[in-house]
């Protein structure tokens, strides 16, 4: 087989939570350009609306639905839209998050509920929710869920977040066990820094500076470095004996021990 068919998605039906920045939409963006049609999720549209712009000029095929991952009821809704659209959802890039860098004393209900709901309750609810229609319909598919190095790791004033992480890389190992009777491989990432809006603020502040000399490859990622690893979980050509796995994409910063 050659390498381009390997990595081949004509006829999958991707959806990606959170496609209105980021990593997320660099993901619409590569999941398009293999053949995916991609329904791009998040809460604002005009974003989505200009991503899917972008997508139509180089040929692939995209639509936007509203969705805010912590309505649950939005959930069913944004897989009911795509199914119509373009059919049962074979992709699912759970990848919608958020981070509240507080200590843990200072976190109020408030934030802890809304922090766990996003990044962990939302990835449970869309990983049940595409399961069950894969299973109705049939058909094989990938789920992909994007964890942390700080779903594996700990850091100060990111405890919730670190929380809500390491819960998505169980879940991921967990629901891999269930769905494999069903063909559907579930595996996940577990980035380091890469330059988002997520981190915009801290990447730019002096901080970042010492932290870059703990990353053994002295830069922090671009979106652009997870295309690869993207690509080997979305194809079942390319990775159909692999599920479970979380691959941590960090330039080596955690490996070291000091
Ligand atoms: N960048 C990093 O260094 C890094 C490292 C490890 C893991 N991650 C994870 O990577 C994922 C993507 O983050 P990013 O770096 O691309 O950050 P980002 O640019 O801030 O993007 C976050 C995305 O999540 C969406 N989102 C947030 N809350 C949402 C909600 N309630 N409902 C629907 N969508 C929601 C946002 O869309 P709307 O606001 O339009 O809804 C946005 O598209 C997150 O899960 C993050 O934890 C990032």
């Amino acid at each position: 087989m050659r390498v381009s068919e390997l990595f081949d998605l004509t006829g999958q039906v991707a959806l990606i939570t959170g496609a209105s920045s980021g990593l997320g939409w660099r993901f619409a963006q590569v999941l398009a350009r293999q053949g995916a049609n991609v329904v791009l999720a998040a809460r604002r549209t005009e974003r989505l609306e200009t991503l899917k712009a972008e997508i139509e000029a180089v040929g692939g095929q995209a639509h936007c639905v509203a969705l805010d991952v912590a309505d649950r009821d939005a959930i069913t809704a944004a897989f009911d839209e795509a199914e119509k659209v373009f059919g049962t959802v074979t992709l699912l890039v759970n990848n919608a998050g958020m981070a509240i860098q507080k200590m843990a004393t200072d976190m109020s209900d408030e934030e802890y509920r809304r922090l766990m709901s996003v990044n962990t309750d939302a990835v449970w609810y869309c990983s049940q929710e595409a399961s069950k229609r894969m299973i109705a319909a049939g058909t094989p598919g990938s789920i992909i869920n994007v964890a942390s190095v700080l779903g594996l790791r700990v850091a100060q004033s990111l405890s919730v977040y670190a929380i809500s992480k390491a819960a998505v890389a169980q879940m991921t190992k967990a629901l891999a066990v269930e769905l494999a009777r069903y063909k559907i491989r579930v595996n996940g990432f577990a980035p380091g820094y890469i330059r988002t809006e997520i981190n915009q603020a801290f990447l730019d502040s002096p901080a970042s500076a010492a932290m870059i000399k703990n990353v053994p490859q002295r830069r922090f990622g671009e979106p652009s470095d997870l295309d690869g690893t993207l690509l080997l979980m979305a194809s079942e050509k390319a990775s159909g004996f692999m599920t479970g796995e979380i691959i941590v994409v960090d330039g080596g910063q955690s490996l070291p021990i000091v």
